[in-house]
């Protein structure tokens, strides 16, 4: 029976997020400088003050959920959060569809095995491993070498931004889909090598494209604010969501466009051609290398 329901609640979301999609196509977008709603945090690009988390608060892999806590768009100390109040926060602060938002909470209410309309959750539950969460992350270690999943990787987030090759119209950085694949692409032949335990099922390669693909929609990709916000999880003043359809971005549209774009171009096995090219071009060969040219824990780096 529950299965039934679950079947139904997806078919009843998809056509309204359908739906929504079509709203888009046919009524002008939001205006540049208009993205978020009046009455909401962020109205004219103003956000609510930044704070660092402190000692005792919750905080998780997810950097969009932990910049809404730093800036006391949901609670502060990040627990305790309902997920029908998130829902149209997601939507305001992002430019998420309400469809896409609702689906987004209740898989995660689902996940952890509470009611959308009733429970709360702090956000360190979301860190639940192989739930949302999987290794070989763009923004964090993976959970067998770190477990604190609270923390930006440093080195991981400066590696993607500085693997950007697209520019604006005034010449700054731009990340563009074949950087988020290749970084991927990088980011799993290390997991494959330096972690014992590392997993990747098909669904989580398909979280860790769709996730990574907001880098491209939600934050068009521009490498200045990327790095405000990925490093110290902050939404930089005046800052407002790149999406500017009048229903924001929907999992249609999303699925559709961006996700298949930076999954097809995912491949270990040209991430290691290139890099062997790479290392066989430097005058000392074999020196340096921090990445493998092989895979260990005999799994096969070309089936992706
Ligand atoms: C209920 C809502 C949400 C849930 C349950 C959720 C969950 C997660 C989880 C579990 C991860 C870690 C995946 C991994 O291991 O790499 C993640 C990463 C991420 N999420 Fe969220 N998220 C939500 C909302 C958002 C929002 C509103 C944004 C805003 C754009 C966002 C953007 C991202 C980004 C950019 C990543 C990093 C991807 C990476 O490191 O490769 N998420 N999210």
């Amino acid at each position: 029976m529950f299965v039934l329901f679950k079947v139904a609640q997806n078919i009843a979301v998809f056509t309204w997020d359908v739906g929504l999609s079509v709203i888009n196509l046919v009524t002008p977008n939001r205006r540049e400088g208009h993205v978020t709603p009046e009455g909401y945090p962020g109205f004219g690009g103003q956000w609510p003050e930044y704070v660092p988390p402190s000692e005792g608060d919750s905080r998780c892999c997810c950097p969009g959920l932990n910049s809404m806590a730093n800036h006391g768009i949901i609670s502060r100390d990040g627990k305790n959060i309902q997920f029908k109040d998130l829902n149209p926060l997601i939507q305001s602060t992002f430019n998420f569809s309400p469809s896409f938002s609702y689906f987004t909470c209740n898989y995660a209410a689902q996940l952890l095995g509470k009611s959308y309309t009733k429970d709360t959750f702090d956000l360190a539950e979301i860190n639940l491993h192989n739930g949302i969460e999987h290794d070989a992350s763009l923004c964090r270690e993976d959970t067998a070498l770190e477990p604190d999943q609270g923390k930006p990787h440093e080195r991981y987030i400066r590696d993607l931004l500085e693997s950007a090759t697209g520019n604006d119209k005034d010449g700054n950085p731009l990340l563009v889909a074949k950087d988020i694949s290749k970084s991927l692409s990088k980011r799993r032949v290390e997991s494959r090598s330096n972690n014992k335990d590392f997993t990747l099922d098909f669904s989580h390669r398909t979280f860790g494209s769709s996730n990574s693909s907001t880098f491209l929609t939600i934050f068009g990709g521009r490498v200045k604010d990327l790095e405000t916000i990925l490093l110290e999880e902050r939404l930089p003043e005046g800052w407002e969501s790149r999406v500017l359809q009048r229903k924001g971005l929907t999992l249609t549209t999303f699925n559709l466009t961006t996700v298949p774009r930076v999954s097809l171009g995912i491949s270990e096995k040209k991430y290691l051609a290139e890099k062997a090219t790479a290392d066989a071009a430097k005058p000392v060969a074999g020196d340096n290398a921090t990445t493998p040219t092989s895979s260990i824990n005999g799994a096969d780096p070309t089936s992706n």
